[in-house]
């Protein structure tokens, strides 16, 4: 085993999200938010992942089922964050190196700042080392307690704060590194003696305090980073700070984006240089752009959506598991769904595939320089041919091109 491990808690029921999903397959920008976490923990060169799951673990498992370096391990009851890392006991209770315990309701987490974590805690040589955030409003977090000397002295969950506690803007967003034989035996002493009767992670800084070891807390979490997805609300507002990561990477790389606050573009896309997204273009799923492409404004495109160089897509156009090659143009109120579609070929305004038959979906097959009429309906299952030239207002299934070649 490496000397650096993982555990991330994600068994939590989450009564506040009023939801039956597991809270931790909850999407932001088209991913759940454990992905994220399970992400920066292998950016930060963490292989070993332990995490913990109980509320709707067959879910959760199913979801990152062929991750082989991920040891699923189940809480039965949800006692409480130290309860959850207490499951781990058995496998890590001989384990020599350092243990780092993150939250699966925190997506927001940069691999930048577990590195910060990880190197501070070695060169400190501390026993726990936490990354802290000060927030404005630091409400529902818990709080980090300093002495006069601003030596750390413990975490006191918000509902177990004194009024003189609750001012305090230094919070914990539960981004920490221990050493793991020194996590277990704190762990070991913790009571569930607070308002929620829960066995807390926090309560183990305080006890490892107690015991003599050195902890050290560095303020490395950027305010917008420190968000624990708790409510609808901040699922909401952890969605908008992502997206505009994404537009950020996708903007530094060279791709335009007229409207951002009017776009939503998926973690999962890849756009090339030199594209230009419109307003109002919703993309969603796996989904891959090419260069110079104009897209929007008001365009869907969904999972399994391929677009060539050159490509343009305009208002009210629908891609779905399609592949358009280079030089498309489908500029005006289209679908295009389930379809493979050539080089330059033109989709008149209003021109659709009709996939679906009610009972099946089929295949389109549109080979290069295609010229498709406005108001065109293409009956799916359907090939056609290079070069074709179909009338406004046509309706064409495959047995109307067969008739038409002899
Ligand atoms: C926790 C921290 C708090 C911190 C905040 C940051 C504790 C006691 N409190 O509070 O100091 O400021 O995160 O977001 O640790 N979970 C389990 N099993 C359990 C309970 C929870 O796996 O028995 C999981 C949850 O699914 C969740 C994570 O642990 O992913 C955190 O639990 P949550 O109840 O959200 O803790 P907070 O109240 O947010
Ligand atoms: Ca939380």
């Amino acid at each position: 085993m490496s000397d650096r491990v993982a555990i991330i808690l994600a068994a939590g029921i989450s009564s506040r999200m009023n939801t039956k999903l597991p809270k931790v397959l909850h999407e932001v920008c088209g991913r759940p938010m454990l992905a994220y976490v399970i992400d920066v923990c292998r950016q930060a060169d963490i292989e070993k992942l332990y995490v913990i799951v109980g509320y709707g673990k067959e879910q959760v498992i199913e979801y990152f089922g062929d991750d082989k370096n991920i040891v699923w391990i189940e809480q039965k009851e949800q006692k409480g964050t130290g309860h959850a890392v207490m499951c781990c006991k058995e496998y890590l209770a001989n384990f020599t190196g350092d243990t780092l315990i993150l939250c699966g309701d925190g997506p927001l987490i940069r691999a930048e700042t577990l590195k910060t974590l990880i190197e501070k805690h070695q060169r400190e040589m501390s026993a726990a080392t936490l990354a802290t955030a000060i927030l404005d409003y630091p409400t529902g977090y818990g709080r980090i307690v300093r002495d006069g000397y601003g030596n750390i002295q413990g975490i006191v969950e918000d509902g177990d704060c004194s009024p003189q506690q609750k001012t305090i803007k230094e919070v914990n967003p539960s981004y920490y590194c221990f050493k793991n034989k020194v996590l277990f035996e704190s762990l070991d002493k913790v009571t569930p003696d607070n308002v929620k009767k829960e066995y807390y992670l926090t309560d183990a800084l305080h006890l490892i305090i107690e015991a003599g070891h050195k902890v050290t807390a560095v303020t490395a979490v950027a305010a917008e980073d420190a968000m624990g997805v708790n409510s609808r609300q901040q699922l909401s507002e952890a969605g908008k700070i992502m997206q505009r990561r994404i537009q950020d990477k996708f903007m530094r790389t060279g791709v335009t984006i007229v409207d951002p606050p009017n776009t939503w573009i998926d973690a999962r896309t890849q756009i090339g240089q030199d594209t230009v997204i419109e307003p109002f273009t919703y993309i969603h799923g796996r989904v891959r752009i090419g260069s110079n492409c104009r897209v929007g404004p008001f365009a869907h495109l969904r999972d399994g959506t391929v677009l060539g160089d050159d490509v343009v897509l305009g208002v009210f156009t629908e891609v779905k598991n399609s592949t358009l090659s280079d030089g498309v143009r489908a500029r005006h109120h289209s679908y295009i769904g389930d379809s493979q579609v050539g080089k330059n070929v033109n989709i008149g305004a209003g021109a659709i595939t009709a996939n679906f038959d009610g009972e099946k979906i089929n295949a389109t097959q549109i080979s290069d320089n295609v010229f498709i009429g406005s108001g065109s309906i293409l009956v799916a299952p359907i090939n056609v041919p290079a070069g074709t030239h179909i009338k406004p207002g046509s309706t064409v299934a495959a047995k109307d091109l067969q008739d038409k070649k002899e």
